[in-house]
């Protein structure tokens, strides 16, 4: 089920959030060109926040040895990551955006 998590307005481009949806751990970000993307809250290397690291186009860099997640596949686009996270569904109506945790649009 879709909940809602924040106002359009809330993130700039290039900008992320940590939150909860159903107990599951979400980071929401904004791509560098205005879209919206739901990704698992975790990496996949060394189990930090990827909320706090650095957005760049459509990609999130990991803070702490700096693996490069595709938002749109959840793909770590550089070592040392080498598994995907997932990548949750973001719906956008009006001024809410919403994610559903319960569906993940990627291959894991
Ligand atoms: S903890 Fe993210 S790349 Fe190592």
């Amino acid at each position: 089920m879709s909940e809602h998590v924040c106002a359009v307005g809330d993130l700039a481009p290039g900008e992320a959030m940590r939150t909860e949806v159903d107990g599951v751990a979400v980071a929401v970000v904004r791509d560098e060109a205005g879209g919206y993307h739901a990704i698992g809250d975790a990496c996949t290397h060394g189990n930090v926040s990827l909320s706090d690291g650095e957005v760049e186009g459509a990609t999130i860099e990991c803070w702490l040895h700096g693996s490069t997640f595709d938002l749109r596949t959840g793909r770590p686009l550089s070592l040392p990551a080498t598994k995907p996270v997932p990548v949750y569904l973001v719906t956008v109506e009006g001024e809410a955006v919403l994610v559903d945790a319960t569906t993940v649009t990627n291959d894991q």
